[in-house]
């Protein structure tokens, strides 16, 4: 029995089964015209996806003894974020997908219109459930915690990275170009998972730098591992269309490098990226796990 990948796949399942009930429980249907708004954020956020983010969350917040219940509002925090933007990012007017998580993009089963204010809310809804009391006693912790995600999520993180890819199709980009358009598109939410963990845990900064070279090695790995994924992975696995970066002229680690390279160096981010949990013990173990599972999923 491989015991790391079966603790990895319980945890999954359970942070999985934490993250539906959470956002069960905060989208209630309102019987009144805005049912359509609701319903739509409920079939994007619940029951589906790795959930592999709220679960860097946990991970991190375990290595600081933080409170689940707390822990499990700062991992739904950053799906909402993640949700919104896959919506976003599936539109017609960005990627254009009909296919997402093994079911239909929200503007195919709803209408874009619905998609957009689904995504917006969603975003919304992340700040509203990090700024509430529930989540942390004390103010101070909850405003780091707000001011870091939108950092993470604006234009110097996810959406100025979401910019560049756009705006990239047919660019011939190099590999620091790739890397830095996927820091910011991945790697910056990524990151804010262990960044949160860290200030739910009352972390100084000084501390902190094992877990944000985790992070970094980590975001990129899966970044490249996604790109794998699309262009040689399997749609009913996968849950998405593949082969759609070289249909659109996208330049990633798999176009600059060949498919091997970059698996390889997926991989040689893997090794950094543990290695920068060196100074904890077995604590740590799920979040080594994580950074396996990033390079070797198949989906
Ligand atoms: C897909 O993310 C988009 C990227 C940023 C690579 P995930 O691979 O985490 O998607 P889900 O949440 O499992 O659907
Ligand atoms: C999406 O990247 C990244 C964000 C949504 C921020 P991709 O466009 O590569 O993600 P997939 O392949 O559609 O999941
Ligand atoms: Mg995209
Ligand atoms: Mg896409
Ligand atoms: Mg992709």
């Amino acid at each position: 029995m491989n015991r790391p990948a079966d603790t990895l796949r319980f945890a999954l399942a359970e942070v999985a089964g934490e993250i539906d009930r959470a956002m069960d429980r905060l989208l209630p249907v309102p019987p009144d015209p805005r049912d359509r708004l609701y319903e739509a954020m409920r079939y994007a956020a619940i029951g589906g996806g790795k959930r592999i983010r709220p679960l860097l969350v946990i991970a991190g917040c375990d290595l600081f003894n933080v409170d689940r219940a707390r822990a499990v509002r700062v991992a739904v925090a950053v799906e909402c974020i993640h949700v919104y933007s896959l919506i976003h990012d599936d539109l017609p007017c960005m990627d254009d997908d009909d296919l997402r998580r093994g079911k239909p993009t929200l503007h195919r089963a709803y209408d874009e219109c619905t998609a957009i204010l689904a995504g917006d809310s969603l975003h919304a809804l992340a700040f509203e459930v990090l700024a509430d009391e529930a989540t942390h006693e004390d103010p101070f912790v909850r405003t780091e915690l707000v001011l870091e995600l939108a950092r993470a999520a604006g234009p110097a993180g996810m959406a100025g990275g979401q910019m560049i890819d756009l705006v990239a199709d047919g660019l011939a980009l190099d590999l620091a170009a790739v890397t830095r358009l996927q820091q910011l598109k991945t790697g910056a939410l990524i990151g804010w998972c262990l960044e949160a963990a860290a200030i739910m845990g009352r972390v100084p900064p000084e501390g902190r730098t094992g877990l944000r070279g985790y992070a970094r090695d980590l975001g990129l790995a899966f970044q490249i591992a996604d790109d794998l994924l699309d262009h040689e992975g399997c749609e009913e696995k996968a849950g998405k269309r593949v082969g759609k970066d070289q249909e659109a002229g996208k330049e990633t680690f798999v176009s600059l490098l060949g498919a091997d390279r970059a698996r390889q160096q997926a991989q040689a981010l893997v090794t950094q990226a543990i290695d920068h949990l060196r100074s904890f013990g077995d604590e740590a173990d799920l979040l080594r796990a994580v950074a396996r599972f990033a390079v070797e999923r198949d989906h």
